[in-house]
């Protein structure tokens, strides 16, 4: 393809949502670039039509990228995310069609983890419920177990899925709070790594009975879908805390909120709802709940620091360079960035 002024035109590439200016910036060094200033996702044919012609797209953990999706947008080359889940990208789709894909990882494991560990100990010290109280006018003495929770330090961590995110919060249980560290992942950790963070591996009927707080990590696929259901719960001790900062869906929250409600389960903490924004009602009629919209990620650092290696993966994938953190390296196509 040819410009007006006769030299190669520059790939056209579509910001899904609104991110920083100066990633914004970077990308039109090299780019035609349609940078959308909105944060509502776009829903799937509006995305596709948006995307007509755009050799690549900087999205979020929001955007559903299929095959359907890809079909419709021939020109697309790239797809780089600024989450580290991808569970909204069909990667195999994307591979099959020569799309490079990438995610962002690393850059937020230990913002991440800060906040998975605010919320189990908001969830174990009730610091919302009582903040709430006291908002509504409500305290009007001391009690001798007000608001009494659980201790943190000392107790059984348990963590559900021990990628980056996970070791970072062992890390904080087991050097921080003398937090003895169980765990469950299809791989166990190298004996080094266990012995580091003083990690043992459980089956995972075994983590959910012994862990007082219990923390989900796991990414979220086919078959963590609902992995932690009634039965799981079941299996949890009543004064136990439950906090998912994985996804959405890898939790029933309509067992949880049963559970909460019934005080089979001493209190949770979510970060990420099934079909969020939309929160399972159960769940904002119990008390003993920490709700917070999906921010685990949400430093500035971190976010300006996601949203630029999606731009780096951008940039090197259709110039010719190395994607730094690609989903499916496999996809060099010799006619892209030449
Ligand atoms: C993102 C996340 O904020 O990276 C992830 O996987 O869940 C969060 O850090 C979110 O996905 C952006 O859409």
């Amino acid at each position: 393809m040819a410009s007006e002024g006769g030299g190669a035109a520059r790939p056209r590439v579509l910001v899904a949502r609104r991110v920083f200016p100066e990633v914004v910036a970077r990308l039109q060094v090299h780019f035609e670039v349609d940078a959308r200033d909105a944060d509502d996702p776009l829903p799937p044919a509006a995305l596709a039509e948006r995307l007509q012609g755009c050799a690549g797209a900087l999205v979020a953990g929001t955007e559903r990228i299929d095959a359907a999706l890809l079909a419709a947008c021939p020109a697309l080359r790239a797809v780089c995310s600024m989450a580290v889940g991808f569970n909204n990208i069909d990667v195999a789709a994307c591979t099959a069609r020569g799309v490079l894909a990438s995610n962002a990882p690393g850059v937020l494991t230990e913002t991440t983890a800060d906040f998975g560990f605010a919320l189990m100990m908001a969830t174990a010290r009730r610091i919302s419920e009582a903040e709430h109280w006291l908002r509504a006018g409500q305290w009007r003495h001391w009690s001798v177990d007000g608001f009494a929770g659980a201790d943190v330090h000392g107790a059984t961590l348990g963590i559900l899925g021990m990628g980056r995110i996970g070791q970072a919060i062992a890390r904080r249980g087991a050097l921080g709070f003398a937090m003895p560290v169980v765990y469950h992942n299809r791989r166990r950790l190298e004996p080094a790594d266990e012995a580091a963070l003083g990690a043992r591996w459980l089956p995972l009927d075994e983590l959910l009975a012994a862990a007082d707080h219990l923390v989900i990590v796991v990414p979220y696929t086919a078959e963590t879908h609902h992995l932690v259901g009634e039965a799981e719960l079941a299996r949890m001790k009543p004064t136990a805390t439950l906090v998912n900062i994985a996804r959405g869906g890898v939790v029933d929250d309509a067992a949880l909120a049963r559970a909460l409600r019934e005080r089979r389960l001493a209190a949770a903490g979510l970060d990420v709802f099934e079909g969020e924004p939309a929160v399972y009602p159960g769940l904002l009629e119990v008390p003993n709940v920490v709700l917070t919209p999906h921010i685990a990620s949400a430093s500035l650092p971190t976010r300006r620091a996601m949203a630029g290696l999606a731009a780096d993966n951008l940039i090197a994938a259709l110039t010719g360079g190395t994607p730094p953190t690609p989903l499916n390296p496999e996809v060099r196509r010799p006619d892209i960035g030449r």
